[in-house]
């Protein structure tokens, strides 16, 4: 078995880490360019204005996908370029720019996979409460209308939001990222209900405005519990719970759980334990708003990069099993059989169409004396995962595409350009790309519909 002939390989990047011109063409500011400007909020006191110039090297990008084989590409679209204050009036310039990206996409036979919000907030709806307010499901539907309109004839999926963890976890409740700030547990959690509710809005509106055939998903990421012995059957039912759990004795826990965010846009309920925990602090109603957005999703998408193995205590009790693994740039584990159950997992609870819409990792890569990136250990990480993923697929998973994280060296946030993720390297001094070993090695999966991964083990 292994992957199918039609399987989606892909590739990922996002609006603010890559495109740059950051204030051209009537793009309005985002909540990232104004977080880059305070003092000590990314390393090196780094931004996003011209990242990897994507908005004016486009075409040779697309050029590079096509050199890969890539068969689909899932960027973003910054809500402030083609609505500079989020709501109003439209930039035709941006809508030109991803019409353009769009066209090239599947002039090269590259199926172009939208994701509506990566992050960049519009700095003028941020002004109205941002996330807090409650309006701001009506905005992101004002805005879905928009993408609706202008780019379902030719875009076929679209994912509405990335990552709804990060944005709270590290945006609204640690301050880390834009727009940096720390509120209390109501506050935070009311953010992550409205972020559900504008998902809910925007994916009816879709529907409704958008070409008959657009299907419409989300982007979580979350902990991903896996077996410590996948042999063992305890391992596994131990991982599962704690994949599933909602442990009310951790306040902040309830967001890492994955069934946080998509039981409500699946199923049209929260989970059952977080109900019990959080009904005091819920907004009022939220009950009825959840009813409202279930069934809203057409196939769902998971972020990984590492997971963390469970195994069972003397006393039956699921435990996290220690682990001595390498470790990427980031300090993250490389832990190949996460991305294998995290797929089986989902598609056991849900059995939906489910894409893994990123992985990957960051190296300290470098351009060697012959002027090429020999990035080895990229190389036997994705090799690793993948193997993985084709063994869910084997067990009947209903996986339908993956995604590298990412497809260039980028924006990495508050850790500026210090990350590598690239399967291509960018120099920003030149802007010149180069592409990686890995690059390469992945063409040559794509190639062989994955062929290759099993002859060279
Ligand atoms: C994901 C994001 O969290 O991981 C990406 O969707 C991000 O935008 C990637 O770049 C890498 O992680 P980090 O921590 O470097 O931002």
């Amino acid at each position: 078995m292994g992957y199918p002939k039609d399987f989606l390989w892909g590739a990922s990047t996002a609006s603010y880490q890559i495109e740059g011109a950051w204030n051209e063409d009537g793009k309005g500011l985002s909540v990232w360019d104004i977080f880059c400007e305070k003092q000590g909020a990314v390393k090196n006191g780094e931004n996003g204005h011209i990242a990897c110039d994507h908005y004016h090297r486009y075409k040779d990008d697309v050029a590079l996908m096509k050199k890969f084989g890539l068969k689909a590409y899932r960027f973003s679209v910054s809500w402030s370029r083609i609505m500079p204050n989020g709501t109003g009036e439209i930039n035709k310039k941006g809508i030109q720019f991803y019409n353009n990206l769009i066209d090239e996409l599947i002039k090269n036979d590259i199926e172009p996979i939208m994701t509506m919000y990566h992050w960049d907030l519009p700095a003028e709806l941020h002004y109205k409460g941002g996330w807090l307010n409650l309006e701001i499901a009506d905005y992101f539907m004002e805005y879905a209308k928009v993408i609706a309109e202008n780019f379902t004839d030719r875009v076929k999926k679209i994912i509405t939001i990335n990552e709804p963890l990060c944005i709270i976890a590290l945006g609204y409740a640690e301050g880390v990222h834009a727009p940096g700030l720390k509120l209390s547990p109501r506050e935070y959690l009311k953010c992550a209900h409205n972020l559900l509710l504008a998902h809910g809005k925007a994916a009816k509106t879709l529907k409704k405005y958008g070409a008959k055939d657009v299907l419409v998903g989300i982007a979580p990421n979350m902990d991903n519990f896996y077996p410590f012995n996948e042999q063992n059957i305890v391992d596994i039912n131990a991982a599962r719970t704690k994949m599933f759990e909602i442990d009310g004795e951790k306040p902040y826990m309830w967001m890492h759980q994955v069934n946080w965010w998509l039981d409500p846009v699946v199923k049209g309920y929260y989970p059952i334990e977080g109900k019990v925990e959080y009904d005091n602090i819920l907004p009022a109603d939220y009950e009825k708003d959840i009813k409202d957005i279930g069934g809203t999703v057409d196939f769902i998408c998971f972020n990984l990069y590492f997971g963390i193995p469970v195994t069972t205590d003397n006393n039956g009790a699921a435990v996290i099993a220690e682990l001595n693994a390498a470790k990427t740039q980031m300090g993250w584990n490389v832990t190949p059989d996460a991305i294998k159950w995290a797929a089986k997992f989902l598609y056991e609870r849900y059995n939906m169409p489910i894409y893994v819409s990123e992985n990957g990792m960051a190296c300290h890569d470098t351009v060697s004396l012959d002027g090429k990136v020999h990035d080895q250990n990229r190389i036997d990480y994705l090799h690793r995962y993948l193997l993985k993923l084709g063994e869910a697929i084997d067990d009947g998973a209903d996986i339908r595409g993956y995604f590298v994280w990412s497809l260039m060296d980028n924006f990495e946030w508050d850790n500026g350009y210090e990350p590598r993720f690239g399967i291509v390297y960018v120099d920003y001094e030149t802007q010149k790309r180069i592409i990686k070993d890995s690059g390469y090695w992945y063409s040559k999966v794509i190639e062989t519909d994955g062929e290759t991964l099993r002859i060279e083990k």
